[in-house]
């Protein structure tokens, strides 16, 4: 017997760099979401010995740079005698910045976890020891433990849930190109003109100004617009609005990759859109108000000859209704 499981994707609700650190990885802070767009992972466990993936992918490596060999290589550590097959149908792009490989190895996890369970051979995990797991095979695989709105702080692995907000429509646009994401942190170093501790101070003013919003407080320590006490709207738009939710990969990528920054801009266009890289690209996406804003976004985006994916925000109660496929 097997089990099928949807590995869903993030996007990244505004992210900042901080300083490099001595371990190699950056300071960061970032409003990780999960989106209803996913991968699927088949899982099978059988008394035997050792760990097998295909993947309908090619370009996907199968042997220990795999996410979800990472992550299994782990899970089954202490445990000699099972066998565990996996594939994984990739839906989702590659380097796109939308954590799929990421989502993968999480998806393995709960996937390997079940069947054990089912089988009477062992009992879940502590959610403690899962998010410590998902933290050692890469730092953007603690958020799908959780799965909704996250807030990541760390190297992005340390997370902490955010009250789940409206599933609003996402459109996402897929350009046919990956983005190496230690690349585009080695530019930003390249060129910072920041002290460390300025560096450090920018991503405090976001985590600051994201814990308050997500507790319905205006967010501190920034000016009041024009004509009110604070920005309407939910916590999204208000960090939007105070000019808080910039992904600091931009200036990077969009550099390099100019026809990013036109992507943004046609998917900013419809009213209340908030626009966005995800993570170090190449995916760049809108989040709308509703239905005809997403509506809009796919036209403009129809003429710039682009594939996109329309989908929407999921919630951590979605996440979890959703996972299992079969
Ligand atoms: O944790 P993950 O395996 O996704 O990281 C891949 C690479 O991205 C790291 O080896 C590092 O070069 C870079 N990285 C970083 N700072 C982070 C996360 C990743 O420099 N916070």
């Amino acid at each position: 017997m097997s089990i099928t499981l949807r590995s869903f994707a993030k996007v990244n609700l505004g992210l900042r760099i901080g300083p490099a650190r001595a371990d190699g990885f950056h300071a960061l802070a970032t409003v990780y979401h999960t989106i209803d767009a996913h991968d699927l992972i088949t899982l099978e466990v059988k008394r035997g010995a050792g760990l097998r993936l295909s993947c309908t992918d090619r370009r996907v490596p199968l042997d220990g740079r795999n996410t979800v060999h990472k992550m299994l290589t782990r899970a089954l550590a202490g445990r000699p005698g099972l066998g565990v097959r996996v594939h994984i149908d990739k839906r989702l792009p590659i380097q796109g910045g939308l954590g799929a490989g990421s989502s993968n190895a999480a998806a393995a996890l709960a996937g390997l976890e079940s069947e054990l369970a089912r089988l009477g051979w062992a009992a879940p995990l502590a959610e403690p020891d899962r998010l410590r797991i998902a933290a050692e095979v890469g730092s953007d695989v603690p958020l799908f433990v959780l799965g909704g709105a996250v807030l990541g702080t760390g190297r992005g692995e340390c997370v902490e849930p955010l009250p789940d907000r409206a599933e609003n429509p996402v459109v996402i646009a897929l350009p046919n190109m990956g983005v190496s994401t230690p690349e585009a942190f080695r530019t930003w170093d390249r060129n910072q003109p920041l002290t460390p501790d300025a560096q450090a101070g920018r991503l405090k003013e976001f985590l600051d100004a994201v814990r308050a919003v997500w507790a319905g407080q205006p967010p501190s320590g920034v000016a009041a617009p024009p004509g009110g006490d604070h920005a309407e709207g939910d916590p999204l738009s208000q960090l939007v609005q105070a000019g808080l939710c910039i992904n600091d990969f931009e200036s990077v990528v969009f550099e390099q990759i100019p026809f990013l920054r036109q992507l943004k801009k046609a998917l900013a266009l419809p009213g209340g859109a908030y626009a966005s890289l995800s993570g170090s690209g190449s995916a760049v996406f809108g989040v709308y108000p509703d239905d005809a804003g997403a509506q809009e976004a796919e036209a403009e985006l129809n003429t710039l000859g682009v594939r996109r994916l329309r989908t929407k925000l999921l919630s951590r109660a979605g996440m979890r209704a959703g996972t299992a496929a079969r």
